[in-house]
C-alpha cells in the first residue's frame, strides 16, 4: 500500500508570500524483495567497493567521510550490478503508481544509484540530491537494514521536518531538491540504506552531460 504525503503552501495572502507544493509517496516493499540477501549483497559489496576505488572527499554532502562506501558513489552506479534488475523493475513500477495517484503521466525515466553503510555513531547530515533546479524530479530511498532510525525530510521554504520511521523495506520517494538527513546509528548492527535519483527523460536529455549518461539507465 502506499502512503502518500502532500505539502501545500496556504493561500498567498500577499505578492511576497512564498509557494509550496510536493509530494512524498512511501511504500511498503518488503514483501517483494528478499531483504536479508540484499542486506548481505550490500555488505559483500562494499568490501569490493573499498577495494576497488581509491579515497574520494566526495560523500555527497552526508559527512560520512573518505572510508565510507557512500563516497564511492561518484565511481560506480548501482544499476551496473545485474543482481538488482529487480529493483528496476520495483522502482518503475511505484513510480508510476506514485504518478499515476497524482494524476500525471509517468512517461520515461532514468536512474543512478549508490548505497550507504552505517555503523554505531554514524549520521547522515542534512544534504540535497538536486543538479540543475529547473530540471529537479525525484529521489527515492530504500531502507535496507536499521533499528531505531528515522530519516528527516525538510521543507524548503517553513524548515520544518517530516520524520519517517525507517524499516527494512520502506521505499520512499521525495522530491531531489528536499534536503534530508538522518539519526545517528545507536545500535551495533549496520544501517543500510539504498538511494536512487531519477531524471524525467527532458532532465536526461537536456541536464546530464554526454559523457555522464553511461551512469544513467532507463527503468
Ligand atoms: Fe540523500
Amino acid at each position: 500500500m502506499m502512503k502518500h504525503i502532500k505539502f501545500m503552501s496556504r493561500e498567498k495572502k500577499t505578492i511576497f508570500s512564498p509557494v509550496w507544493d510536493y509530494d512524498l509517496a512511501i511504500i511498503d516493499v518488503s514483501d517483494e524483495v528478499d531483504i536479508p540477501w540484499l542486506r548481505n549483497f550490500l555488505l559483500e559489496k562494499e568490501k569490493e567497493l573499498l577495494l576497488k576505488y581509491p579515497p574520494c572527499t566526495d560523500d555527497g554532502g552526508t559527512r560520512l567521510g573518505i572510508n565510507s562506501v557512500t563516497s564511492k558513489y561518484s565511481y560506480y552506479t548501482i544499476w551496473e550490478f545485474e543482481e538488482l534488475n529487480f529493483l528496476k523493475e520495483l522502482i518503475r513500477k511505484y513510480h508510476d503508481k506514485f504518478l499515476n495517484f497524482i494524476d500525471q503521466d509517468p512517461g520515461k525515466i532514468y536512474s543512478q544509484g549508490w548505497y550507504n553503510v552505517m555503523r554505531t555513531g554514524e549520521q547522515i547530515k542534512e544534504h540535497g540530491h538536486i543538479i540543475s533546479p529547473e530540471y529537479s524530479y525525484l529521489s527515492a530511498h530504500l531502507t535496507v537494514a536499521c533499528e531505531n532510525t528515522s530519516t528527516y525530510y525538510r521543507n524548503p521554504i517553513t524548515s520544518e521536518v517530516f520524520e519517517e520511521e525507517n524499516s527494512p523495506g520502506k521505499l520512499t520517494f521525495f522530491p531531489s531538491y528536499i534536503t534530508h538527513y538522518t539519526d545517528a546509528v545507536v545500535s551495533s548492527k549496520e544501517r543500510i540504506t539504498m538511494a536512487f535519483d531519477i531524471y524525467n527523460e527532458v532532465g536526461y536529455n537536456e541536464d546530464i552531460f554526454d559523457d555522464m549518461k553511461y551512469r544513467w539507465y532507463e527503468l
